[in-house]
């Protein structure tokens, strides 16, 4: 009985949260240029990199192990402000290579 109330209890909770996991679009493209963009043009010190330059797949893949590139770096603070990331996330997943609205420029 109590089990099923924790269960009931784990659900109710972990919906919201998950619902949480989903950043905006517009101010991920905001922050992506303001943030991310400093270094990633033609000619910057990251070289160009855009929502195409990879697949909806490796874009989770990058943010899921949280570090930037091959210095392995955490993102935040350097990079972007933590409270960025989710959105920068979702814009860069929402305009991946396979996604449905692919996007090159980011502005
Ligand atoms: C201060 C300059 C700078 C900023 C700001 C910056 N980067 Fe980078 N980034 C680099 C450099 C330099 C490299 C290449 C060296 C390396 O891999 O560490 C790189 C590499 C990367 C890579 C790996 C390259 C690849 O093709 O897989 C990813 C992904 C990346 N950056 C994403 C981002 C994102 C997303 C942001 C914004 C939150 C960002 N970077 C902000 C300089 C920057």
């Amino acid at each position: 009985m109590r089990i099923l109330t924790l269960l009931t209890l784990a659900t109710v909770l972990a919906i919201p949260l998950a619902a949480q996991e989903k950043g905006s679009d517009t101010k991920g493209k905001f922050y992506y240029q303001k943030d991310c963009k400093i270094c990633h043009v033609a000619g910057g010190k990251g070289g160009v990199l855009t929502p195409l330059s990879k697949t909806q797949n490796q874009w989770k893949k990058v943010f899921d192990a949280g570090n930037h590139g091959k210095s392995q770096e955490p993102f935040s603070p350097k990079f972007a402000p933590e409270g960025h990331l989710l959105h920068i996330k979702t814009f860069l997943i929402n305009h991946a290579s396979d996604s449905p609205q692919p996007e090159t420029c980011g502005g």
